[in-house]
């Protein structure tokens, strides 16, 4: 079977972030660090590690300070190199011109809305999706893993985890098939599945690698949980005829779009860094003392 590469990762990054409020009043929820990383350069950085070639950003109103945090900074790096400073991390952040693209979307209509809205830069080819506030931390990283998968498995693939029982309803969730270590066949999917009736607690994680049928599929995609269109109602539709597995992937998950989970990054980025680790450490165990 011949498994076409995964060339092209799409970012829905229209989203409001009412959950951070007054934080992302004026700045794009993307935008929240990561110790000194914006949550969307994890992201980005995980894509690129995963051979991504072209990122697509899916954005909305207020959220131009993610276009200028890819692009160059001619103030900043003129400023920095008359004073000779490094300008490594600056140039880090740039994305290679002609390979990213962006596209908007007008109203807040669900997550597969947003990547209907990216359909032409897609085209007829594979692609990921990447939600930036599931923050993943693994060697290799998420995207990575998932990859590697689908280049034996084809077809489609998402990122599958266990949840808590009493927080499936928050979650897309599978039916799941046959388990194969760390895959597991997907026989269904259902989005927020109201409590008590979820068909298992192994749920979607914001990572996808998906084929383009799936966006024929949302060209007529009604409504679903939250008076949303889902994309994972439109991911629903391809079981049965195409391959579709859940990737449990080696490494931890972060949820920041939730305070506690984004704080908890926070603390165990911040004391994995070899830079500022050690203080970091050092105050914690002091505080709890
Ligand atoms: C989205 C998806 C959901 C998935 C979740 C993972 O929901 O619709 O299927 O389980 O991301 O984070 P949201 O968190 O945007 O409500």
């Amino acid at each position: 079977m011949a498994v076409n590469r995964v060339r092209k990762a799409v970012f829905p990054v229209g989203g409001l972030g009412t959950r951070f409020l007054p934080a992302t009043k004026a700045m794009p929820k993307e935008m929240l660090p990561v110790v000194d990383r914006p949550l969307i350069q994890y992201a980005v950085d995980e894509a690129i590690e995963a051979g991504i070639e072209q990122m697509i950003f899916v954005t909305g109103r207020g959220k131009s300070a993610i276009e200028d945090h890819f692009d160059i900074a001619y103030e900043l790096e003129t400023t920095m190199t008359a004073r000779g400073k490094s300008l490594d991390l600056l140039r880090q952040t740039r994305l290679t011109p002609g390979a990213v693209a962006y596209v908007r979307q007008q109203e807040p209509l669900g997550l597969g809305h947003a990547v209907w809205c990216a359909r032409d830069i897609v085209g007829d080819e594979p692609f990921a999706v990447l939600l930036a506030d599931d923050f993943m931390v693994g060697t290799p990283g998420c995207l990575k893993q998932m990859v590697d998968a689908y280049m034996q498995l084809g077809g489609n693939m998402i990122c599958a985890q266990e949840v808590p029982d009493d927080q499936t309803h928050m979650y897309g969730v599978i039916t799941p098939g046959v388990r194969d270590g760390a895959l597991t066949e997907v026989k269904g999917l259902v989005e927020k599945p109201p409590r008590g009736t979820a068909p298992s607690n192994l749920s979607v994680i914001g990572r996808y690698i998906l084929q383009p049928e799936v966006i024929r599929v949302l060209e007529t995609q009604g409504k679903g949980a939250g008076g949303e269109i889902q994309l994972t109602d439109a991911m629903a539709q391809l079981i049965g005829d195409q391959p579709f597995h859940g990737l449990t992937f080696a490494g931890t998950r972060y949820d920041c779009g939730d305070k506690t989970g984004y704080v908890n990054a926070n603390i165990a980025v911040a004391l994995a860094r070899a830079d500022i680790g050690p203080s970091v450490r050092a105050f914690v165990v002091d505080l709890l003392r």
